[in-house]
């Protein structure tokens, strides 16, 4: 089997083309490292530095033997994209090549342009490519569980029957997304069902919670082969800012009442679902959608878990609500779905005490390289 990672350099992207390559499959890992230009831009530079993809590459073939190609270049440039795509002939694409951070998306014109232009045309750009070039091609997508917002319903795994008027039919579940960046995430699954519906390409879109982690059978090889963590309040995701708040003894900071609730799961889970998804493909003309997370956690309750284990390990760890710089709702119904990724096979890993100790014990080392103001929101929604 050959898989093309689009977003290969990335947090998920990187681990993703190493564990496939260590589970026997040819890699080409892609990307134009936009995330590091945005992190530089931004003063958001990841907490340990990462060497550049070739580096990284070459290590790990060093240290497993295990060859990852390697192309650097922009997936919104179709010739370059659909290039690659003919010459490498992947059996499955996973699409992680994204502008991700919402507060970015938020910041003002350019940024929102960018997070627009550069989401939609990359993936419509890996469609044709694969209409192409490789039409038996499985994409996966990754999409995120914020695509559906908070709405006052129970959330069901991508699809809905409604009955309406004495009739019935099934429609994507509806989507109210609460940032530019998530939108885009709406307007790519409507894409890919477009696509999907008229061309019957197969396609996974994985509605995916934040995830955690440093920690995966290869990254663990060597720390110059660790994803990059990101702390910031661009990049950095709330249990990344929470460690890294308590690393450094500074108030974990919720925003508003912390009652907003997600799906989280660990990155080995990520590794896990991305290979399901792959080794179970959709049939042709199927837009198959799983929600993607473990656990759901509240702000509230996961500074609550910080701030017990940090305090156990002798830290001084205090919580303080701040001003929430986004619009959400701070107190919610939340009940998504999440049974068709454990039907397949996943075996989840929990967030243990344990797994929080042992982050904390990957930033501690570095706690004198952390620049706590860059955690502070710097980003507002209005
Ligand atoms: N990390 C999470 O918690 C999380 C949660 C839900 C969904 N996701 C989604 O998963 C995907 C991967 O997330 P991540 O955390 O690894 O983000 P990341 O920013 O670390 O990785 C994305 C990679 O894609 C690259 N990229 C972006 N646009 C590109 C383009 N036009 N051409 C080539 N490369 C491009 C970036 O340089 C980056 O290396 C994203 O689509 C993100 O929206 C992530």
């Amino acid at each position: 089997m050959r898989v093309m990672i689009l977003g290969g350099d990335g947090y998920l992207g990187w681990p993703t083309a190493m564990a496939f390559r260590n589970a026997g499959y040819e890699v080409c890992a892609v990307d134009n490292y936009l995330r590091r230009r945005i992190a530089s831009e931004t003063n958001s530079d990841a907490l340990m530095a990462n060497p550049l993809l070739p580096e990284r590459a070459a290590l790990f073939e060093r240290l497993t033997g295990g060859e990852i190609e390697v192309a650097v270049g922009d997936c919104c440039d179709f010739d370059f994209l659909s290039g690659l795509v003919r010459t490498f002939a992947p059996d499955v694409v996973v699409h992680y090549a994204e502008q991700p951070s919402a507060p970015y998306s938020m910041m003002g014109y350019d940024e929102a342009r960018t997070t627009l232009s550069n989401n939609l045309i990359a993936t419509f750009n890996a469609v044709w490519a694969v209409m192409r070039h490789a039409p038996a091609c499985h994409i996966i997508k990754l999409g995120t569980m914020g695509e559906y917002g908070t709405p006052d319903i129970d959330i069901e795994e991508g699809w809905v029957e409604i009955h309406h008027k004495g009739r019935s039919d099934r429609f994507l579940f509806p989507r109210q997304a609460g940032s530019l960046y998530h939108t885009t995430k709406v307007l790519d699954t409507d894409l890919l069902w477009f696509y999907v519906r008229i061309h019957g390409l197969r396609v996974t879109d994985l509605m995916q919670g934040p995830v955690y982690g440093l920690s995966t059978d290869e990254a663990d090889l060597d720390p110059q082969l660790m994803p990059n963590f990101h702390y910031d309040d661009i990049f950095g995701t709330v249990v990344n800012r929470f460690l890294v708040q308590a690393a450094a003894e500074v108030p974990l900071t919720v925003y508003g009442k912390g009652g907003q609730t997600r799906g989280y799961l660990n990155i080995r889970d990520t590794l896990q679902c991305i290979a399901l998804a792959a080794a179970n493909p959709p049939a042709p003309g199927e837009l198959r959608i799983l929600n993607q997370f473990t656990e759901t956690f509240s702000v509230n309750q996961l500074a609550e878990r910080v701030q017990r284990v940090g305090r156990h390990m002798g830290l001084r760890v205090d919580v303080q609500n701040i001003d929430n710089p986004r619009k959400e709702m701070e107190e919610h119904y939340y009940n998504p779905a999440h049974h068709g990724l454990i039907e397949l096979g996943l075996e989840p890993h929990v967030m243990t005490d344990e797994v929080v100790a042992a982050m904390l014990e990957q930033v501690l080392p570095h706690r004198n390289r952390i620049a706590v103001e860059r955690i502070l929101p710097r980003v507002r929604w209005r």
